[in-house]
């Protein structure tokens, strides 16, 4: 029996997504978590049912799960994760098990902001990216907050966490030092996840927002979409994208991302690269070694026909794949983020707005919800998916089928 194991996954359904492909392929799928309670809440695809096995383990301890493997002498062809913080014990496996996957060393240069800001500092020409200036900040120099120069607005942001969390963008030195204090005080993240105690202090970028949808293939690095995103608050949600093969910054950005890529070594799987365009130079903001969150793959796969989720499933269990464009739409994505603290308790007119032009999906998170302030991914609570020939088109029919949801809120104030 062929079989695939699966640490942990997301809560944007790709992973989902791979364990389905993985079982019509044919595959025994293995689903490996520290809890499998967290996953509850998923209304769709729930990974726990999909699963053939699941087995409760430390998913942060690669020895651990290693030693588990040998015990079980059970041979698996693949081993994946979803979420930023199971690739590195996912790459461990896979090496420990001559698999395909992430070389742990180029891993944990992108996974850790703090190395891939110092590793690129010296090789920034060679990058195809721009950078801010930045100052890593450890816990043991905190002192240092309340003496050291900065330049306003800057942004505060812990080095290994994602979904915004803990980002923050400061105005003056009390709004640093404010979100220091509450950072410092943060060890674990919503997933469970172990926090590194330093943080980085960024120049602030201005301008639009991208992110590079890239694919490695035997040929190497692939560029399949590019999404332009908008963001929200002083916390920077991602609060909508639109992606399409259309969207072009700067005119040669596929050949930036290779550059980028290659100088890290990085030669497996997806990447999605975020920058932003200043002064038509594009600025780097952070390397996902992974594929999108944010159903962007599901935008790609709309927009231009390619299954990101499929070629990075068959990568991993060392099957070929090609990537074959077969359409040339937009497709776009808007979150609803309540603007108004309270119950939120359900949206009245979904099935109205599904049949709105190009809308294609429409949906809420489990409600009720209490909402009080937005201050991560984790505050946005519906979201609209629209396809169209043009990214404007797109982004607008799902910025207005979300504007248009009804709400049945009682306020808290
Ligand atoms: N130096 C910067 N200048 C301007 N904006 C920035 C900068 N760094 C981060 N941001 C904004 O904050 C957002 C979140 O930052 P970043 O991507 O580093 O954190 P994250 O937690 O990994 O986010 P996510 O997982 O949502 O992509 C970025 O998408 C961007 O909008
Ligand atoms: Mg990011």
């Amino acid at each position: 029996m062929k079989r695939i194991l699966f640490l942990e996954t997301n809560t944007t359904s790709t992973g989902a997504q791979a364990m389905k492909l993985s079982k019509e392929m044919g595959y025994h799928v293995h689903f490996w978590t520290n809890d499998p309670s967290q996953y509850d809440s998923i209304k769709y695809d729930n990974p726990t049912d999909l699963a053939d096995e699941i087995k409760v383990i430390d998913t942060y301890d690669a020895a651990k799960m290693i030693k588990a493997i040998k015990n079980e002498q059970i041979q698996y062809h693949g081993v994946l994760a979803f979420d930023d913080y199971h690739l590195m014990p996912a790459a461990e496996i896979a090496k420990k098990l001559h698999l395909n996957g992430h070389e742990t060393k180029s891993l944990s240069l992108v996974r850790n902001k703090n190395l891939m800001r110092d590793y690129l500092k010296n090789l920034i020409d060679k990058s195809g990216f721009y950078q801010p200036k930045f100052q890593t900040i450890n816990e043991d120099h905190s002192s240092h907050l309340y003496n050291d120069n900065y330049e306003f607005p800057l942004v505060f942001k812990p080095i290994d966490d994602s979904g915004s969390n803990g980002v923050r963008i400061c105005h003056n030195k009390n709004e640093l030092i404010e979100a220091f204090n509450v950072e410092k005080e943060r060890f674990l993240n919503p997933r469970g996840y172990k926090l590194q105690r330093s943080w980085l202090a960024e120049e602030y970028i201005s301008g639009d927002e991208y992110s590079a949808e890239m694919l490695y293939t035997k040929e190497g690095w692939k560029l399949v979409s590019v999404t332009l995103k908008e963001t929200y608050g002083e916390h920077a949600i991602e609060s909508g994208h639109v992606s399409s093969k259309s969207i072009k910054p700067i005119p040669d950005i596929e050949d930036r991302c290779i550059k980028l890529l290659n100088l890290f070594n990085l030669d497996f799987g997806a990447a999605h690269i975020e920058f932003k365009l200043k002064d038509s130079k594009p600025y780097l903001i952070e390397i996902n070694p992974r594929l999108a969150g944010d159903y962007i793959p599901a935008l790609v796969k709309t927009a231009t026909g390619v299954d990101m989720v499929e070629h990075l499933l068959k990568q991993s269990l060392g099957i070929d794949a090609k990537i074959n464009f077969s359409t040339d739409e937009s497709a776009a994505i808007k979150f609803f983020i309540p603007k108004r603290p309270g119950i939120y308790k359900k949206a009245a007119n979904l099935k109205e707005i599904m049949s709105y032009q190009g809308i294609i999906q429409i949906d809420t998170v489990n409600l009720p919800v209490h909402f009080t302030q937005a201050k991560s991914s984790y505050e946005r609570i519906a979201f609209a998916i629209a396809k169209a020939k043009r990214p404007e088109t797109a982004f607008k029919a799902a910025e207005k089928a979300i504007s248009d949801l009804r709400w049945d809120v009682s306020y808290s104030n």
